[in-house]
C-alpha cells in the first residue's frame, strides 16, 4: 500500500468496518479524547506507534521528529508536552528510540546531512560527545551506534523530566512517569530502558 488512492480506499473501508463493529464508536471519538500516554518517537516510517503497540485511537498522544528528540527550545515539542500533561493530564510519557535510526547514524557520520537536518542532529552529536568515553569502549560500529540510540533516549527522558511543564505538574501533585523504550527494527520488539 503506497499510493494516496490506496490509502484513501483503505480508510473508507476502515471507517465502515469500525462503525459496523461498534455503532457508537465515532460518537465517542468525535468530541473528546482521554489519552493515557504521550509518545515521543522518531518520524521513521518503520516505527508506527499505534501499530507496534496495538494502541487504539484515543490512547496515544503523539509527537514525532527525527531521532525522537525532546529539545528545550522546540516550541512544537513543548506545546505538545504542555497540552498533554497540563490539560489532558496523561500519566505516562514515553520516549521511544529505535535501532538503525537514520538521525543517529547521521550524527555518527563524518559526512554532513542536508542543512536543516544536520542542524537538528547537532543535539545527538552533543550527546555523543557527552558519552564519548563509554562509546569509545565499544569496538563494533553497529553496537556503538545502537548504544548511542539508547543514550539518546535516556537523555531525552532527562530533558523531559527537567521541563517546567513536568516539574509544575509534579509540584501540583500530578503523577507523571517518564519512560524510555527502544524498538528493534530487525525483530519488532520494544525494550524498556528506564
Ligand atoms: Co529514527
Amino acid at each position: 500500500m503506497d499510493s494516496l488512492d490506496e490509502l484513501l480506499a483503505y480508510n473508507k473501508d476502515w471507517a465502515v468496518r469500525a462503525k459496523v463493529d461498534d455503532p457508537q464508536y465515532f460518537d465517542r471519538m468525535a468530541y473528546e479524547q482521554h489519552p493515557t500516554v504521550l509518545w515521543i518517537g522518531c518520524s521513521d516510517s518503520r516505527v508506527p506507534p499505534s501499530v507496534i503497540t496495538g494502541a487504539q485511537p484515543g490512547v496515544l498522544f503523539i509527537h514525532r521528529n527525527i531521532a525522537n528528540q525532546a529539545v528545550h527550545s522546540d516550541i512544537s515539542f513543548l506545546s505538545v508536552l504542555e497540552y498533554s500533561v497540563l490539560v489532558l493530564e496523561v500519566p505516562h510519557i514515553v520516549v521511544a528510540g529505535h535501532y538503525n535510526c537514520g538521525g543517529v547514524k547521521a550524527a555518527c557520520s563524518s559526512k554532513p546531512a542536508p542543512d536543516i537536518v544536520d542542524h537538528w542532529i547537532q543535539h545527538i552529536r552533543d550527546i555523543k560527545r557527552m558519552h564519548q568515553p563509554e562509546l569509545d569502549t565499544i569496538q563494533d560500529d553497529e553496537q556503538r551506534e545502537n548504544r548511542l540510540v539508547e543514550l539518546n533516549v535516556i537523555e531525552q527522558v532527562r530533558n523531559i523530566t527537567n521541563t517546567t511543564t513536568v516539574r509544575k505538574a509534579r509540584a501540583n501533585g500530578q503523577t507523571v512517569e517518564v519512560h524510555g523504550l527502544v524498538y528493534d527494527t530487525a525483530t519488532g520488539e520494544l525494550k524498556r530502558l528506564m
